[in-house]
């Protein structure tokens, strides 16, 4: 059984931010075949800064670790700043992941740009189908 750092139990034992958002202005949702694992990032947004977030996961004491520190990570930030939270980042302010845990860093960092990109998506969306109502 891999051994955890400090960060990584704290976080599994007592998550922040778990949940969902009603009327999300994104969803990301991520899952890795190999484990089947899944983890879902609902967000909103109020002046291009994450206003707030919350996710479910469905997966190892690590994945949920990783949501919770990911979720910590990118609240309030600007959504360029957010993009910029990389697996490695998360995983060190965890205190570290064993090595056969690291993709578990991966799932949430991707969730989070999904759901930023999503967001992205509808944005830029609205604004040409205003340009197109014009
Ligand atoms: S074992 Fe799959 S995300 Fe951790």
């Amino acid at each position: 059984m891999p051994v955890y750092s400090e960060g990584v139990m704290e976080h599994f034992i007592n998550p922040r931010n778990v949940g969902e958002i009603e009327n999300p202005d994104g969803i990301g949702e991520v899952g890795n075949p190999i484990c089947g694992d899944m983890m879902t990032f609902y967000i909103k947004v109020k002046d291009n800064r994450l206003d707030d977030i919350k996710f479910k996961t469905f997966g190892c004491g690590a994945a949920i670790a990783v949501s919770s520190m990911v979720s910590e990570m990118a609240k309030g930030k600007a959504l360029d700043e957010a993009m910029e939270i990389t697996p490695k980042l998360v995983a060190g302010a965890l205190g570290g992941l064993p090595t056969q845990k690291f993709h578990c860093s991966n799932l949430g960092a991707q969730a989070l740009h999904k759901a930023i990109e999503n967001y992205r998506a509808k944005h830029n969306e609205g604004k040409e189908n205003s340009r197109v109502i014009k």
